[in-house]
């Protein structure tokens, strides 16, 4: 097993991020879903094991819970390298990064989440280390002040964003593998939940592991947080086992609807519907009437409901398509011809 050594995470940790820890799985073959990012990235090891040489630089991009931070995990381990964790919002000048490049090891692994929320000085401190290991530090100030170079040891940037778009091109330029990680289909998270739910000793019937999946929005870490609650309350109202019918209920009582969508994914339909007559209307009033981060609404919410088409994007703000006033159980008003849809679902 290797070796990890998480420096510098702060944040509390909740109880969903311990079930992911637990859950998440630890070397390439475990890892479901994916085939083709999965198939790069272990070319990618063997050829750096082969040559001897550290892995180039990779970045992930996606929406939450896809399995950005498992594949930034799972390459060390499968390196047998050491690990070091750290996110951009934490990295808030370029002397914060210095802990980390001066503990790497030679072919070792530095995981920045959340990259694209690191200032522009410290993305123009890394750049050096990421093109020659090397850093310019300078020192004192005004005519005194003067620049040391100080060689690091080889290693491996990997970088994760919920934002492609909002990385700067020089940035993205100098990762070697750009990895984008797309929603998982209903058979591989019912693989996931039972995979999961094995680990956590659960029951579980065939058929209740695709109810979960089904109504798991595409990503496996609600899948996770869904296999969670069924797993409390066949606990709590049967023998422990998961049903079809306990996985049903269950999901039920959590307002999980048959289509997978929570509390706040209708929220966001019934203000953009009942607020907004359907839209179009920019994301920023929907926040303000929902009073969530316009961050939440474009990371999190809005890009599974864009995938599948409750909502579109319009050059005039978000549009509600048939399906979400279907859902809502309310009349499809006859659609304005002047709006076009955007064809790009991901900014
Ligand atoms: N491909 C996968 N196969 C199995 N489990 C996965 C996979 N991707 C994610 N998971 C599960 O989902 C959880 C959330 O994934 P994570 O890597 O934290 O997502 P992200 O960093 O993209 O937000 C993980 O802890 C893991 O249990
Ligand atoms: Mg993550």
């Amino acid at each position: 097993m290797a070796r990890e050594t998480v420096i510098g995470s702060a944040a509390p940790v909740e109880e969903s991020t311990k079930v992911d820890a637990a859950l998440r799985p630890k070397l390439l073959r475990e890892v479901i879903g994916q085939r083709k990012v999965a198939e790069r990235l272990a070319i990618a090891v063997a050829a750096s094991r082969k040559l001897d040489e550290p892995l180039g630089h990779i970045l992930f991009d996606g929406p939450p819970g896809l399995g950005k931070t498992t594949f930034a995990t799972v390459l060390p381990n499968e390196l047998g390298t050491t690990l070091q964790m750290t996110s951009g919002p934490a990295l808030a000048k370029p002397a914060d990064l210095l802990p980390f490049l001066t503990n790497l090891e030679e072919g070792s692994v530095l995981f920045i989440d959340e990259i694209h929320r690191m200032p522009r000085v410290v993305e123009e401190f890394i750049y050096p280390a990421m093109e020659d290991f090397r850093i310019d530090i300078v020192l004192g100030e005004g005519v005194n002040a003067r620049t040391i170079s100080m060689q690091l040891k080889r290693f491996t940037l990997i970088g994760a964003t919920t934002r492609g778009g909002m990385l700067s091109g020089p940035m993205r330029d100098r990762f070697k593998m750009r990895e984008h990680l797309e929603y998982y289909s209903v058979e591989e998270l019912a693989e996931i939940v039972r995979v999961n739910a094995a680990k956590l000793n659960t029951p579980i019937t065939g058929s209740a592991c695709l109810e979960l999946a089904k109504r798991s929005r595409g990503t496996p870490r609600v899948a996770n947080a869904r296999l969670h609650w069924a797993r409390i309350f066949a606990a709590a109202k049967s023998d422990g086992s998961i049903t079809e019918s306990i996985a049903h209920t269950a999901l039920d009582m959590a307002q999980v609807d048959a289509e997978g969508l929570d509390k706040n994914d209708r929220k966001y339909l019934e203000t953009l519907i009942e607020v907004f007559s359907g839209g179009p209307t920019g994301v920023e009033a929907i926040g303000a009437t929902m009073n969530i981060a316009t961050d939440t609404l474009t990371d999190e919410i809005e890009p599974y409901l864009l995938r599948e088409q409750f909502i579109v994007r319009t050059p005039r703000g978000r549009l509600a398509m048939p399906k979400a006033w279907l859902l809502l159980g309310k009349l499809v008003p006859k659609p304005k011809s002047d709006e076009k849809p955007s064809p790009n679902l991901f900014e």
